[in-house]
């Protein structure tokens, strides 16, 4: 109780202080109120309130959520058969009672998807049947649990490659391309009223635009429901060029599908490798030239920061008409996966908000392009 009454305490007194730049300007969803969804990801930290200051600041200028982590195959069947919802369910419903948009992420995913997912009990693949029956079963259940709580389902996650072929992932190898029809088919059954989306990395990059929009036309052809497409927006200070962007945009939108920036963020530390990826296998071993912000980011760089985030704004302001949402990935620069991957321990500023919750200077001047008429 007296523990409680600390931590109380503690959370008040850190929202008095972040009260007065944070909350008395106007805010980025309604800025973007009548264009696109404004959304966010949230961590266990948050879900969990381990992190309370996050809830005013998510409420106040999201309005939809997205969970990072905890309902990922990983963390919703970690043994085959045991199903944990925990974490899921304290998610959905802070977004439920707070009436915001929840989408779940993400059901068939080759990475944080479970060892047992792919092998039988001596290690080695499961069969073709297995593998679709253990999908169906995986993709039924969650489904099913999260019904008419959740918005939308990134069902199938990163399936191609940058080149734009297919992902050399378990799920390819052992079912073949199919897999992707059959978990938008096995969603769609376990709840024909929730949307249905494929998400993406670096699907700005022209080889691999033309393999989402045959992915996406394959689907259509086949009569199997497909509600939008996630652009997940991992870029760099080099990455993308605004004009791949915006022509992704639109060749996904004139498949007649919504089209999501769906785990937006710009990491401004340096990229160590000449390959941008957002693939989690990728690490690199900690150097000093790759930490320089460790004490802050000097003027000059913020303002090629600032500008950076305006333009890719402006993109997507521009393309209002066909983008239903844009979700960023984290809420503030403390807890965010950019400080720990590639490199573990690094200090970034990929996100809007900073260490102190506080908007950046740059949010103000992203408000001022949503209210443009
Ligand atoms: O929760 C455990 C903790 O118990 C343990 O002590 C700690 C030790 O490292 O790990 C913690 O789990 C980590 C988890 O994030 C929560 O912080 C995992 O190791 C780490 O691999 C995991 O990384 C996540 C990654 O996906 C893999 O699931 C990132 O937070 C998350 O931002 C990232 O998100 C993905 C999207 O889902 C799909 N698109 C790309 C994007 C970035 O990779």
């Amino acid at each position: 109780m007296k523990k409680l009454a600390i931590i109380t305490f503690a959370s008040a007194l850190l929202m008095v202080q972040c009260t007065p730049k944070t909350f008395n300007q106007p805010s980025l969803k309604d800025a973007f109120a009548n264009k696109f969804l404004i959304g966010v990801a949230l961590n266990t930290q948050q879900i969990n309130g381990n992190d309370s200051i996050a809830i005013p600041l998510t409420l106040k200028h999201f309005n939809s959520i997205v969970a990072e982590n905890c309902m990922k195959a990983e963390n919703t069947q970690p043994k085959q058969g045991v199903f944990t919802f925990d974490d899921g369910d304290k998610f959905v419903n802070f977004g439920i009672e707070n009436n915001l948009n929840v989408i779940g992420h993400c059901l068939i995913w080759h990475s944080q998807a479970p060892r047992w997912f792919f092998t039988d009990s001596l290690g080695n693949d499961v069969s073709r049947d297995t593998l679709i029956e253990r999908m169906r079963t995986h993709i039924d259940t969650v489904v099913k649990h999260f019904k008419g709580r959740v918005h939308g389902w990134d069902v199938v996650n990163e399936a191609l490659t940058d080149e734009g072929g297919w992902r050399e992932s378990k799920f390819y190898k052992i079912i073949g391309p199919e897999y992707v029809e059959l978990a938008f088919k096995f969603a769609y059954q376990a709840d024909s009223t929730v949307e249905l989306y494929y998400n993406e990395f670096n699907n700005e990059k022209p080889a691999k635009r033309e393999a989402t929009v045959n992915l996406v036309k394959n689907l259509q052809a086949k009569g199997i429901r497909i509600d939008g497409i996630g652009v997940q927006g991992h870029y760099t200070m080099d990455f993308p060029e605004f004009a791949d962007l915006d022509a992704s945009i639109k060749a996904f939108a004139a498949l007649g599908v919504q089209v999501m920036i769906t785990e937006l963020d710009l990491p401004v530390i340096p990229w160590p490798s000449e390959t941008v990826t957002a693939d989690i296998s990728f690490s690199v071993e900690a150097q000093e030239k790759y930490n320089p912000y460790a004490n802050g980011i000097p003027d000059s760089m913020q303002q090629i920061i600032d500008q950076r985030w305006l333009s890719i704004f402006e993109v997507l302001n521009n393309n209002a008409d066909a983008v239903s949402r844009v979700t960023l990935w984290g809420l503030h620069d403390n807890q965010t996966w950019r400080n720990n991957w590639p490199i573990k321990g690094r200090k970034d500023y990929p996100v809007l908000f900073d260490r102190q919750y506080q908007p950046k200077p740059v949010v103000s001047k992203i408000i001022e392009i949503g209210l443009k008429p």
